[in-house]
């Protein structure tokens, strides 16, 4: 089977690895990819928002399935072009793909499915912000307000404050730029990222990871893309994914199939452990960054033929995952200011060792590997435990030199310490 992946991020080349595994794979394509995916794939550039682009790449390389990792291509209908072509697509349909698109209509979805998640309201006008800004946050009980972008923002869209004036600046801004505002009440407990691979009705559950949205040590600073993640979650057991599946995913998946609208591919699952049972923070429609690349590191099943499984509408009969032993940790090296205008054009020293996957990186001419984007590298590394885990991705994330970059020191810390309690 010969694969064409979508896509530029060290999640990208997380599912090369894992798809590489794979003894049913024969040849991997990867679209435009960076400095570290062209080792593992055929590399080709492509427009990743143009459908007629990628269907026209897929046909000359000859895939076999087209992989869609980030969410735009998804969100702009692009899983459609390539299935009207006649070629296999792991990704959701445009009308699917809105379950991120749109956190309005993923709350519509949430509420005719009956799951659990935040209070929440939609501000489209300036003139209604404040009297809604008095709905949520200390005015209403809650300890802080959530104001989210309704449109994608990679990660970077949300924040949670107790201050109303940061709330309502970050707001009007949004209002400003034409944006519609999600205001929400504030979910209090552990978050949780559970991946299900979904074909319609069948869903099948990853392990489950928690990330590190903030940029600084001790979840301080503003919210990022992500700056690290582990998995699984010694912390969590093992029935509240069962009850996840049944009782937030499934029901969801059953309410798009009925709205004519089935969801294939990844429906990821970001939620918040309260003690009144987990509920939803978001959903997305594709494999989360940072989280995909320490649950990949453990899958033993074979990825391509799950993918291909949820493709074809033939996942019922793929059986259970099988998981390697141990625990998956990966912490993300980030440019120069990074959440904001990140410093590019540095050299990189030590990127080519084995765990270093590549995100914002590009190859000169000369043959250097130099940083070109905000997230720049993730190092992940299994280990017999978390601590292990731990100790050996940051041993070779100390190997590795970029002017000015950053980490956190404490990507799985509380877990490995077992700090953390529902
Ligand atoms: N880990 C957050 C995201 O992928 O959106």
């Amino acid at each position: 089977m010969r694969i064409l992946v979508i896509g530029s991020g060290a999640r990208e080349h997380a599912l090369l690895l894992a798809l590489r595994r794979d003894p049913q794979v024969t040849g991997l394509i990867i679209a435009p990819g960076n400095a570290g995916t062209a080792r593992l794939a055929e590399q080709h550039d492509v427009d990743i928002s143009s459908g007629d682009d990628i269907v026209a790449l897929a046909r000359n390389v000859r895939a076999d399935m087209v992989v869609i990792g980030p969410e735009v291509p998804l969100v702009l209908g692009v899983a459609d072009m390539v299935r009207a072509a006649g070629i296999v697509c792991f990704g959701p349909s445009k009308d699917a793909a809105r379950i991120e698109g749109s956190k309005a209509f993923a709350k519509e979805v949430m509420a005719a499915a009956g799951v659990h998640t935040a209070r929440s309201e939609t501000v489209d006008r300036p003139a209604h912000l404040d009297a809604a800004l008095d709905r949520f946050g200390p005015p209403a009980g809650d300890p802080a307000w959530v104001v989210k972008d309704d449109r994608l923002a990679a990660g970077k869209g949300v924040v949670v404050t107790p201050d109303r004036d940061v709330a309502r600046t970050h707001a009007a801004g949004l209002l400003e730029a034409g944006h519609p505002v999600l205001l929400e009440s504030y979910l209090d407990g552990p978050e949780v990222s559970l991946f299900c691979v979904v074909d319609g009705r069948t869903v099948v559950p990853l392990l489950p990871a928690q990330d590190f949205k903030r940029v600084g040590d001790g979840d301080t600073g503003p919210n990022t893309g992500g700056m690290g993640a582990y998995a699984p979650l010694p912390w969590l057991p093992d029935e509240v994914c069962q009850q996840v599946v049944t009782r937030i995913v499934e029901p969801v998946a059953a309410e798009l199939v009925q709205r004519g609208s089935p969801f294939c591919g990844l429906l990821y699952v970001g939620l918040a452990i309260t003690a009144n049972g987990p509920a939803v923070v978001e959903f997305n429609c594709r494999f989360g960054d940072p989280e995909t690349q320490a649950v990949l590191a453990l899958l033993d099943s074979p990825l391509g033929q799950l993918l291909y499984a949820s493709g074809t509408g033939t996942l019922a009969d793929f059986g259970e995952l099988r998981w390697r032993a141990g625990a998956a940790v990966t912490v993300v090296l980030a440019a120069e200011n990074y959440p904001g205008r990140p410093r590019v054009g540095d050299i990189i020293f030590g990127s080519e060792a084995d765990g270093v996957l590549h995100a914002g990186t590009t190859r000169r001419d000369d043959g250097t590997i130099v940083s070109s984007g905000g997230r720049v590298l993730s190092v992940v590394a299994t280990g017999a435990d978390l601590l292990a885990a731990r100790a050996h991705a940051y041993r070779i994330l100390r190997s590795i030199r970029l002017l000015g970059s950053h980490f956190r020191n404490d990507i799985a810390l509380s877990a490995a310490e077992g700090k953390i309690h529902i």
